[in-house]
């Protein structure tokens, strides 16, 4: 198990770019895979998670060639795909496990997904729920709950769903059974989760339509292959954004970050509680907004979180604790249950790592209260396997009276390979 300990830094500047949008990039090789003729992407992210849903198309016939900067993907058409000779593994990526469920679901052969002993904690019961009312066919241990998932293709018919959560994997899943179902499929939340699905289906051509509340898409319509250039991941960017922030005498500038409104809840969080944050040369690239960020240091307050704020900041949660316990007063998380079902409970897990780190955090069933501080303590704590519980606790590490060690931080490479490397480049001490 590998370890990492980082010193308290003096500043952080400079210009960086990160790795492209993971969200994105999974969704590239599946739409482009099921596509009619050749997709290509640019900025892929070639994180573990995102090669475990590559690899899972690649077993299931599809070529996709990388030449370390462009993904050539030679895309099928809907019914393209054949059976895999073996178990799909997904590895720890939520992400690839529900979407290919979604996505199998109306084939016509039999396939089986696994993943690592966290994702087969995780539940899928909310999405095999909505596709067995499609006619899809899964089973799963521990009631249908939780993988290995084993999926017998169904022809399936469109459905009317009002999802419980605000999911982007639900919401993704059902609409890709969708492509195969007859009729129209559509998917109601309680409040907008990501919508990268919704905007690169349209891209691809697919007949998808959003409105108040919800998306429908039409089954049975071919895609064609497309260009496509992925963001900078957001969701990466962040732990830049609080870095910077938190360490005084910073400026850094983080080029070509994905600027998608229901991702940008990290951007409203910080500039509420006072972050000094810029949005510059906003641009378009593959139907997504894109723009620079600068950031500077910051005198941060605590503030209050909730509501459709919590699913446009999903991802952000652990960074954002790290904020709150650097901020002058009382910062309180609600709303955000889903959090325990991440790679890891991510509010058990940041409440424990935060205490170890001399902050005062109460914990509660759907989010935590964190009293800010001027300084953290150092200390050892355990990433749980969870790469952005290990990235926030390094971020946390900057802004320590000692060194902060964080146990377990393999699993940062599940999203951000070169993440360490990277923000040595940028600190000074
Ligand atoms: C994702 C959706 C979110 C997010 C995850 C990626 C996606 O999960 O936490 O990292 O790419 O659709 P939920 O749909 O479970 O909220």
């Amino acid at each position: 198990m590998l370890s990492l300990t980082i010193q308290p830094a003096r500043s952080i500047r400079g210009e960086i770019t990160v790795p492209g949008d993971k969200s994105i990039s999974h969704r590239a090789i599946m739409f482009g895979s099921i596509a009619q003729g050749v997709t290509t992407v640019r900025g892929f992210l070639r994180g573990e998670d995102n090669l475990a849903t590559l690899n899972a198309f690649r077993a299931m016939g599809i070529g996709i060639e990388d030449d370390g900067e462009i993904l050539r993907i030679g895309g099928k058409g809907l019914h393209g795909l054949t059976e895999p000779a073996d178990v799909l593994d997904c590895g720890n990526s939520g992400t690839s496990m529900r979407l290919i469920t979604g996505l199998l679901a109306g084939q016509r052969f039999f396939s089986v997904l696994t993943g690592d002993r966290y994702l087969r904690n995780r539940p899928m019961g909310r999405v095999i729920e909505p596709l067995s009312r499609m006619g899809g066919c899964i089973y799963g241990r521990a009631g249908g709950d939780k993988a290995p998932l084993a999926i017998v293709g169904k022809e399936l018919a469109g459905i009317a769903y009002s999802s419980k959560v605000a999911s982007a994997q639900v919401k993704s899943a059902i609409l890709l059974a969708g492509l195969y179902a007859s009729g129209e499929t559509e998917v109601r939340e309680p409040h907008l989760s990501r919508d990268h699905s919704e905007r690169m289906l349209s891209h691809f051509g697919a007949a998808v339509e959003t409105f108040g509340g919800g998306v429908r898409v039409a089954g049975g319509r071919e895609l064609t292959g497309r260009e496509i250039t992925v963001p900078g991941d957001i969701s990466s960017a962040a732990f830049f954004l609080v870095a910077a922030t938190i360490v005084p005498a910073s400026e850094l500038l983080i080029r070509g970050i994905g600027i998608n409104p229901t991702r940008t809840g990290i951007l409203d969080i910080l500039i509420a509680m006072g972050a000094d944050i810029e949005l510059l040369d906003r641009r378009e690239a593959s139907g997504e907004p894109v723009a620079d960020l600068l950031v500077r240091s910051g005198r941060l307050k605590g503030i209050e979180i909730g509501g459709d704020l919590v699913p446009r900041a999903i991802d952000e949660f652990p960074v954002i604790c790290v904020a709150a316990s650097l901020a002058e007063g009382r910062t309180v998380i609600r709303d955000a249950r889903e959090l325990r079902v991440k790679e890891t409970d991510r509010i058990a897990a940041m409440a424990a790592n935060l205490v170890s780190a001399g902050v005062e955090v109460v914990e509660t069933e759907d989010g935590m209260e964190i009293i800010g501080c001027e300084r953290l303590q150092g200390c050892v704590v355990d990433s749980r396997g969870d790469h952005r519980i290990a990235m926030s606790m390094l971020v946390a590490g900057l802004r320590a009276s000692g060194p902060v060690t964080v146990n377990d931080v393999e699993c940062i490479a599940t999203s951000f390979p070169g993440f360490a490397e990277l923000l040595e480049k940028v600190v000074a001490r």
